[in-house]
């Protein structure tokens, strides 16, 4: 990482202040890694996350007129960020990208495009990554803690927020997952098999079940929907000497080990299989997530190779296998990425 007392604050601005782009706003005129360029909203600032009313512009023109930010974070509906990339990046602006990086794999490469023809970086939101309980996971699985790995499991479930217009369950929210269990498992995803579900009358569903393998070998599964009336956020990692189970909403992480205590009762012992042994919860340092990923991503931009910024082509390749999973559903075939 680069250390704030050599780096310079670098000028970023938010598009879009909607409920993602007001947190980034506060963030970006909070962190002292950052000085605060403006903001653009056509709808101005409806959660007042703006100090100084003469930072919000109506349109991005009206920014950089104002003088070229060295970044912004495109955080605009999924649909309308190949507009707003393609206006920043041929401006010279580097990019955090909110996630999904675009609403299909060919806008997916026009961005790419977009931001090789303007020599800017470019990075994508995908915050799980930064959530401390997953990257204290994928720290004690590399470790070996639960030895050989079975099976990564995802659930991300909970009520329809109002907020979403344009997308499904599965560009919206199972990208979170289909990038997060190629990242723990160190491997791209190779094949799917996905089932979804409309039940609230609306264009795109609202439920989906995918399991599927890495190329590695390993096998996951990812439940998502907007249909459970409270919201579950857990990742899993089961391997041959326990479990690891990641809750989201909390930042917490436990371990659930195997039993190495042995039953004198050696019929009970064989029907039971995997003993439960103890269970222990821990003591995690708690940072927000979205400020960790700004400062990766401030990182990213001065040259930090080491950074843990989420790649365009990463990225990419999240929004094709949330294509993959929409035509296996509708296909009912499995489908290799
Ligand atoms: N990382 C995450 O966990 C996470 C969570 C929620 C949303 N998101 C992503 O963030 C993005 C925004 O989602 P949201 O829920 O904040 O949507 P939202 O509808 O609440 O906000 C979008 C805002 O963008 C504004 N806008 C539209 N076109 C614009 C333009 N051309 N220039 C400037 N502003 C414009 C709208 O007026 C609105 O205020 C989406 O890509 C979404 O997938 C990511």
């Amino acid at each position: 990482m680069v250390s704030p007392d050599q780096a310079q604050p670098l000028r970023g601005a938010i598009i879009g202040l909607g409920m993602m782009g007001r947190h980034h706003a506060r963030l970006l005129q909070s962190s002292p890694r950052v000085d605060f360029a403006g903001a653009v909203d056509p709808l101005g600032d409806r959660h007042g996350a703006v100090r100084e009313a003469a930072d919000i512009h109506v349109t991005v023109e009206e920014l950089l007129e104002r003088g070229r930010p060295d970044f912004a974070i495109v955080a605009v509906p999924t649909d309308e960020h190949l507009a707003v990339a393609g206006t920043l990046a041929a401006a010279g602006v580097h990019m955090l990208i909110e996630k999904p990086l675009a609403g299909s794999v060919r806008e997916a490469e026009r961005i790419i495009a977009a931001c090789r023809a303007g020599g800017v970086r470019a990075a994508v939101g995908h915050v799980e990554r930064f959530n401390p309980a997953l990257i204290e996971l994928r720290r004690r699985t590399e470790e070996g803690q639960v030895g050989e790995v079975f099976l990564i499991g995802t659930e991300r479930c909970g009520p329809f927020p109002d907020r979403v217009k344009d997308v499904g369950v599965v560009k919206d929210l199972a990208t979170h997952d289909l990038d997060l269990v190629g990242w723990l498992g160190k491997s791209p995803i190779d094949v799917v098999a996905a089932q979804t579900a409309h039940k609230t009358g609306r264009a795109h569903e609202d439920l989906v079940l995918v399991t599927g393998r890495l190329r590695a070998g390993l096998a996951f599964s990812i439940t998502v929907d907007w249909l459970t009336p409270t919201k579950i956020r857990r990742m899993r990692i089961l391997g041959d000497r326990g479990m690891l189970v990641a809750d989201t909403l909390t930042s917490d992480l436990t371990f659930h080990e195997n039993g190495s205590v042995t039953s004198e009762w050696d019929s009970s012992q064989a029907l039971r299989g995997v003993a439960e042994g103890n269970s222990t919860r821990y003591a995690l340092r708690r940072r927000e997530p979205l400020l960790v990923e700004l400062e990766a991503f401030c990182d990213f931009v001065l040259g930090d190779e080491d950074s843990p910024a989420v790649s365009l082509e990463e990225g990419l390749q999240t929004v094709r296998c949330a294509e993959r999973v929409l035509q296996s559903a509708s296909e009912s075939q499995t489908v290799r990425v």
